[in-house]
Parts: C-alpha cells; sequence; structure tokens
C-alpha cells in the first residue's frame, strides 16, 4: 500500500511516497534561511511557510514518486508533538486529502517517525532501546514493538540540541546552531574551558540547561573582558560534554536492561562526535548500533511514512476530527 506522507511540526514542510520500509521520493522543503535572520524558529513564520509550501511539496512527491494521487492507499501525518500551528497546517491538509481521496488517515507521533528513520534500508526489528535527541526532546525510550514504547529517561529540562543552538548563537554562529558547532568543532579541552557535568536525580535522566547557561555565562564574561575567545575548542568542549553524557547514560540504560540492539534517532543523531562515540562504546560491548542514514536524521516525511505503515498496520487510524497537540507522550493510547 503506497502512504502519501506529510510532516510540518517545525521548520521543514515536507511530503514522501513510501510503501513500507522503502521510500519512493521523499521532498524536504526547509525554511532556514528565513528563521536565520531571528537566530531560532518563529512559530507564525513557520505556519505561514508551510501553508505556503504545502501542496507543492504533496505535488511534487507524488510526481518524483511516479504515481498520481489515485494510486494513493493512506495518508499519514505528524500530528504531535511540535509547533501547534505548525502541526495544524499538515494535519489539515493531511484530512482534506484522505476526505478527498478516500483513503484512510493515520496519526503519526514524531519521535516514533524518528524512531521508525532508523527502518529504512535497514533490518531493524523491534525490540531495541533507541536514544532520540532532537531540538525539543532527548528520550531513552524500550521500543517494545512498532507501536508500543516504554520511556526510561528523559530531560528534565531543555534538549540536547536546544543546548546546542543557544550556546552556538552565543558565540555568533548561524541558525541552526547544532550544525555549525558541530563542522567548526575541534578536540575538547576541559582545563581551558571547564563546563560543569550537570546531575539528575534519575538515573536515565538528562539535564542540559545549566551546562547552557554555564557556556553562555562564560561566552558573556570574554567578550566583557575582551577575551578572545577560541570558538572552535569551546564548540568542541561543549559538544565533547554533551556527546559523553548521552552515551553514557545510554549505554548504562541497555546494559541495564539486556538490551543487544540499540538505535539513535533524531536531529542530534547527525552529530559527528556522537555518532563515533556511540559507534566505538557499543562496538566495546558487543552491542548492535543502527543510526539513521544522514539525509533521515533531521525532520523528513519518509520517517513518517514509515512509522505510519505500522500504525496503520496496528489498527492506529483517525477520524475527520483528529486534532493536533503540541505535547503529547510517545507512549500516548
Ligand atoms: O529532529 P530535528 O530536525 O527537529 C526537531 O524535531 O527538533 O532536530 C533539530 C536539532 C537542532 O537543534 C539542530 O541544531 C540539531 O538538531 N542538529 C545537530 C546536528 N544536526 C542537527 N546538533 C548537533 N550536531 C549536528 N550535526
Amino acid at each position: 500500500m503506497l502512504i502519501l506522507s506529510i510532516e510540518s511540526s517545525c521548520d521543514e514542510t515536507s511530503a514522501a511516497v513510501t510503501d513500507g520500509r522503502r521510500v519512493l521520493s521523499n521532498i524536504v522543503a526547509t525554511q532556514i534561511e528565513e528563521h536565520k535572520l531571528y537566530g531560532g524558529v518563529v512559530p507564525e513564520i513557520a505556519s505561514r511557510r508551510h501553508t505556503e509550501a504545502i501542496t507543492g511539496v504533496c505535488r511534487e512527491a507524488i510526481a518524483s514518486a511516479g504515481i498520481s494521487y489515485a494510486d494513493i492507499g493512506a495518508v499519514a501525518v505528524t500530528f504531535a508533538p511540535g509547533l501547534i500551528g505548525a502541526l495544524l497546517v499538515g494535519v489539515n491538509f493531511a484530512k482534506g486529502l484522505s476526505a478527498s481521496l478516500g483513503v484512510p488517515l493515520i496519526p503519526v507521533h514524531h519521535l516514533r517517525s524518528h524512531i521508525a528513520a532508523n527502518y529504512i534500508n535497514s533490518d531493524l526489528k523491534p525490540p531495541f532501546l533507541c536514544l532520540t535527541v532532537s531540538g525539543g526532546n532527548t528520550i531513552i525510550t524500550e521500543v517494545k514493538d512498532y507501536t508500543s514504547f516504554s520511556p526510561l529517561g528523559g530531560t528534565t529540562d531543555d534538549a540536547a540540541g536546544e543546548c546546542f543552538d543557544k550556546v552556538a548563537r552565543a558565540l555568533g554562529l548561524s541558525y541552526p546552531g547544532g550544525v555549525t558547532l558541530d563542522k567548526i568543532a575541534k578536540a575538547a579541552d576541559e582545563k581551558r574551558y571547564p563546563l560543569p557535568v550537570p546531575h539528575t536525580e534519575g538515573k536515565y535522566d538528562f539535564s542540559f540547561s545549566g551546562l547552557k547557561t554555564a557556556a553562555v555565562n562564560l561566552i558573556h564574561k570574554c567578550n566583557q573582558k575582551n577575551e578572545d575567545i577560541d570558538i572552535p575548542v569551546l564548540a568542541g568542549t561543549l559538544r565533547h560534554r554533551v556527546c559523553k553524557m548521552l552515551t553514557d547514560k545510554f549505554i548504562s540504560a541497555a546494559e541495564d536492561y539486556g538490551y543487544k540492539t540499540v538505535a539513535l534517532a533524531g536531529g542530534v543523531s547527525a552529530n559527528s562526535e556522537l555518532r563515533s562515540m556511540l559507534k566505538s562504546d557499543c562496538e566495546k560491548r558487543g552491542i548492535r548500533l543502527y543510526m539513521p542514514e544522514l539525509k533521515y536524521c533531521g525532520d523528513n516525511a519518509a520517517m513518517v511514512g514509515v512509522q505510519g505503515y505500522y500504525e496503520y498496520l496496528s489498527g492506529n487510524i483517525s477520524g475527520m476530527d483528529l486534532n493536533a497537540s503540541a505535547t503529547m507522550p510517545i507512549n500516548y493510547r
């Protein structure tokens, strides 16, 4: 069954055509250039750009898959969590398509779809443990089945991506800061730039806001004193601290719960040090690690279509009363 999927939870308008785990097309229209002007996503602007782009993006996804709308068997859409105005654009467009084509409407949770990016061109099957790290979320989840999730821990304040983005902004790096920070980062020097080690009560929980504030304060102090900052070294020091924290907690959760298969997901899964650190730690422990291809790490509709396929198989179909939600746990029922 061919699924037309739609993603509009943040600053990418995307549509894809998928068949099970197979991706026939995946079109992504990014708004990055516009949000760059403001140093972050402006929700109102994001919604308006989705409204302008969505028809063309869907048309292109259909054309580049070499099919017509009549071949579509279902429409899948990200309905939560994310920017509410942005989500509503995708949800309402998907409802219109589903009603006019007379095909089922499949609601897809954004974090579930990030995890599903790992199914594309791979043999990964649940159960496995997943670390999902993005601009708005940092969470360790047991993926018990394709539509059964059990969170073990997550961030108690900021997400890892947000920490990268805010520190990058203070360093004057261009939006999205996490990407730029990763590109320019050099080897960490913790003596030169001592950053705090965040503490959390929960063994598998994370905290990034103290680390973010310490790094931003350090930058402001240097600026006030007219001291030069070695930006690549500070970027590398922060990156190392964040990646180490993510890797250590994730590996200890995998060991405690006896998982021999794990996966990484979300926009920050594109981070070069996180990928290499996890790979080497998993290899040492005989744990099999899956990571999405770089083109499926950020927000895209292909992952929505793949997760949509499994939601459909488990009977998760929506009526025309489907609404968007800015917050919704991954294990919602
Ligand atoms: O998953 P995503 O595309 O959107 C959300 O759902 O949040 O993630 C975006 C986040 C941003 O914070 C961005 O800076 C970060 O992922 N990111 C990275 C890298 N690529 C994207 N952070 C660190 N290193 C990267 N290579």
